[in-house]
């Protein structure tokens, strides 16, 4: 069997070549991207992007579970990376762990992802000093949207800058292997990626990042409205319904099935 991509693998690529890391939901999705991708990561946009929520806050640690076990099955390569959904670790380091150790048992999983900087360092600290590998997410974390109001890109105000690096310096130092910077301004995502030894993963955070992230299903055009910061690197969607609008129609004219369709 091939060997997953380790930790101190991704850990080693600060400054190297990008690192290439996608989502996936699914053990299909999974498996096209193992091939290209070193890291999958289950995000828990998984509940607006498949499940049809209005945000992240409804997902459950089971979904978490259950799409992370798909996308173990599908992948082989790829390190897989499990969020932590809203809920599930903010209490306690206690809590934290328990929750993420069932992730790592029941998922087979490499790592789990969090949010938050220097309020979740206790946390983060306590999980990787325990066995469990932990990706940080700093800059705009889409589970504090309700207390933020709304997806705002961070760092428009230079002033906050050194928070923000500090957040990801707390990060850093309380173990974690890399960290997802989500939408931040171009120089601020070049200082926190500067100011730490581990890969920064970018999303909506510029080139200056080790490494960048995007939701599959957004890249490929599946979804409906996109943010700014992503490339439609296909048009599946218009596609897809293509599809569907054709076999309906092959349907109601009888020209489906037909004699290649058909067992005589
Ligand atoms: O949930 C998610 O997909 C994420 C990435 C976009 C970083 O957290
Ligand atoms: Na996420």
């Amino acid at each position: 069997p091939v060997k997953r991509i380790t930790v101190p693998q991704i850990a080693a690529r600060k400054g190297d070549t990008p690192i290439v890391a996608l989502t996936a939901y699914t053990a299909p999705m999974a498996a096209m991207v193992d091939a290209h991708a070193e890291v999958i990561l289950v995000g828990d946009s998984l509940g607006m992007v498949i499940h049809g929520l209005p945000s992240t806050i409804g997902v459950t640690l089971d979904m978490m579970i259950l799409h992370g076990q798909a996308v173990m099955r599908g992948s082989a390569r790829a390190m897989v990376v499990i969020d932590m959904p809203f809920g599930s670790y903010e209490e306690s380091p206690q809590q934290a762990f328990r929750n993420a150790s069932r992730i790592m048992s029941e998922t087979g999983a490499g790592a789990v992802k969090l949010e938050g900087g220097a309020r979740m360092a206790d946390t983060i600290a306590f999980l990787t000093s325990r066995g469990i590998p932990v990706m940080g997410h700093v800059g705009l974390t889409p589970q504090s949207t309700l207390t933020m109001g709304g997806f705002r890109t961070q760092g428009r105000d230079q002033a906050t800058w050194p928070a923000h690096v500090a957040d990801a310096q707390a990060v850093e130092q309380a173990g974690a292997f890399s960290l997802v910077v989500e939408g931040v301004m171009e120089p601020l995502a070049d200082q926190i990626t500067q100011a730490i030894a581990i890969p920064t993963i970018g999303i909506g955070a510029s080139a200056r990042c080790d490494g960048q992230i995007l939701v599959l299903d957004d890249m490929l055009g599946l979804s409906g409205r996109v943010p700014r910061f992503v490339q439609k690197f296909g048009d599946l969607g218009p596609r897809a319904e293509q599809a569907i609008a054709d076999y309906a129609r092959a349907v109601r004219d009888r020209s489906f099935p037909g004699p290649d369709q058909t067992y005589r």
